[in-house]
């Protein structure tokens, strides 16, 4: 057989192994794996010296998700996956947010609109449930989770979003009954609203506030309810994005009960801090501004152990990009608005991989195979994927980064994302995709995109694997 493709001399990195092979590619699949491949193919590409990772998986980001005008998110489906393909991830699972009083299916066909031939990468989709009303949680829910869509988050906080208990409870069920994963976004909603309200009467509202109205135990309470109502129900669930010590000491209480509680945390919680919003009254923290807010240090390192020792499953960006300038942007409400108004969340598609290759693999916090792992192999597990997506293993899509280990400078000019910052301007680097493989073909050579709209295809997903 004639293969498409050799990658010679990798250094091949799965969640499993660290071993040197080349790979054969035949038909956008993995056919081989082997120390030497006796064969001749189209194109060959020498990977000597290189570790050749899965292309990530990115299993929480927000591209083109419908916002309240005047608020605008920067990046649709082209600029966001042209970002992700440029940093090493290869798969994204954005959300289909069903907005109140709408159905999921309605929901479902607008975000197909929203990225039908526009994506460089692959993606599938989860489902925000925002009205779990009787239509949704008997007919929709269920045939939506037999026809691809097996994983949704819901929302303890945000005045549009949140659900009450009762609602998760309704939700867990049907998760429950159809094997679904529920991802569950969890702060105290009541608490949040009371505490911005005495922020607000105390004149305290600029950028640098929004940190003190969301504590961590706001963080710590919701994620032990989120726990609890998981166990009343009996149904596994993944807490997304969390800040820091207190709510991962929630999540290791409910390990050590048995309880099937799964966590993520991104980026943001390793690499910012509260005084990013700003130490003084500037509107440039605004650029930080998510929730749950960046927290100290100390809560740093809780999270990097965290990653380390297996207590979370996941390595997310949570990518919702809003420009600083413009009226659509952080701005949307003017460079004085209260931090209630600013809206919530930071870019971060294409620096989650070499973030973490960078400072977890080359600065010895992490290995490299749970590098994988977090990066591509669990998140294709969490939301049946896997084995097609976030593996090296013949079967699986020839989905791979081969990594450049010369130093990089984070410049916002460089990156591929429609938005006009990053938190993480300056910041250096130890490494960064040298190239980035979807199906095969070469989607990033290191300086440039290589693709075009319409290469990502849309994945159906199994139900969870992990
Ligand atoms: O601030 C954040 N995290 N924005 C994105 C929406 C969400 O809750 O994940
Ligand atoms: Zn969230
Ligand atoms: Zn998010």
């Amino acid at each position: 057989m004639l293969l498409d493709l050799i990658i010679r001399n990798a250094k091949v990195a799965t969640a499993a192994d660290v071993f040197h092979a080349d790979i054969g590619i035949k038909d956008g699949l993995i056919v081989c794996i082997s120390s030497t491949i006796d064969q001749t193919a189209e194109r060959q590409i020498d990977a000597a010296g290189r570790v050749v990772t899965p292309g990530g998986v990115d299993a929480h980001c927000h591209l083109d998700q419908p916002m309240a005008p005047p608020v605008k998110m920067a990046d649709d489906f082209e600029t966001g996956t042209r970002s992700a393909a440029c940093g090493g991830t290869t798969t994204i699972i954005p959300f289909a947010a069903q907005a109140k009083g709408e159905s999921l299916q309605a929901a479902v066909d607008d975000y197909h609109r929203r990225s039908d031939g526009k994506a460089h990468v692959d993606y599938a989709f989860h489902l925000i449930v925002n009205d779990p009303s009787p239509n949704v949680l008997t007919n929709e829910l269920p045939a939506l989770i037999q026809s691809g869509y097996s994983s949704f988050k819901v929302y303890m906080t945000y005045d549009d979003m949140k659900l009450d208990d009762g609602q998760i409870l309704d939700v867990l069920a049907v998760a429950k009954q159809h094997n679904a994963m529920v991802m569950i976004h969890a702060e105290n909603a009541d608490c949040i609203e009371w505490l911005t309200k005495r922020l607000e009467s105390a004149s305290q509202t600029s950028a640098r506030f929004h940190t003190r109205s969301r504590p961590m135990l706001v963080e710590r309470e919701a994620t032990h309810r989120a726990i609890s109502l998981a166990e009343l129900v009996d149904q596994p669930i993944l807490i997304v994005h969390v800040s820091g010590r207190e709510a991962v000491e929630q999540i290791r209480w409910a390990r050590a009960h048995g309880l099937k509680v799964f966590a993520e945390t991104c980026p943001q919680y390793l690499f910012l801090t509260a005084e990013d919003l700003g130490i003084d009254d500037s509107f440039e923290g605004a650029k930080c501004i998510c929730s749950p807010p960046p927290r100290d240090a100390s809560n740093q390192e809780v999270i990097w152990n965290g990653l380390a020792d297996g207590l979370f499953t996941v390595f997310s960006s949570d990518h919702a990009p809003f420009k600083f300038e413009g009226p659509d942007g952080k701005q949307a409400f003017g460079t004085d608005a209260a931090f209630r108004h600013i809206p919530n969340g930071i870019p971060g598609l294409e620096t989650r991989m070499p973030l973490l290759y960078s400072e977890g693999v080359l600065k010895g916090r992490i290995s490299l195979t749970k590098f994988v792992e977090l990066t591509a192999t669990n998140p294709a597990k969490t939301y049946g994927l896997h084995p097609r997506k976030g593996t090296i293993a013949p079967g699986a899509d020839a989905d791979l980064v081969i990594w450049d280990e010369t130093p990089y400078v984070i410049r916002n000019d460089q990156l591929h994302h429609a938005v006009d910052y990053t938190p993480y301007e300056g910041r250096e680097l130890l490494a960064w995709p040298a190239m980035t493989l979807l199906r095969g073909q070469v989607v990033w050579d290191g300086k440039q995109l290589c693709s075009t709209p319409g290469t990502g295809q849309f994945l159906k997903c199994d139900l969870p694997t992990i």
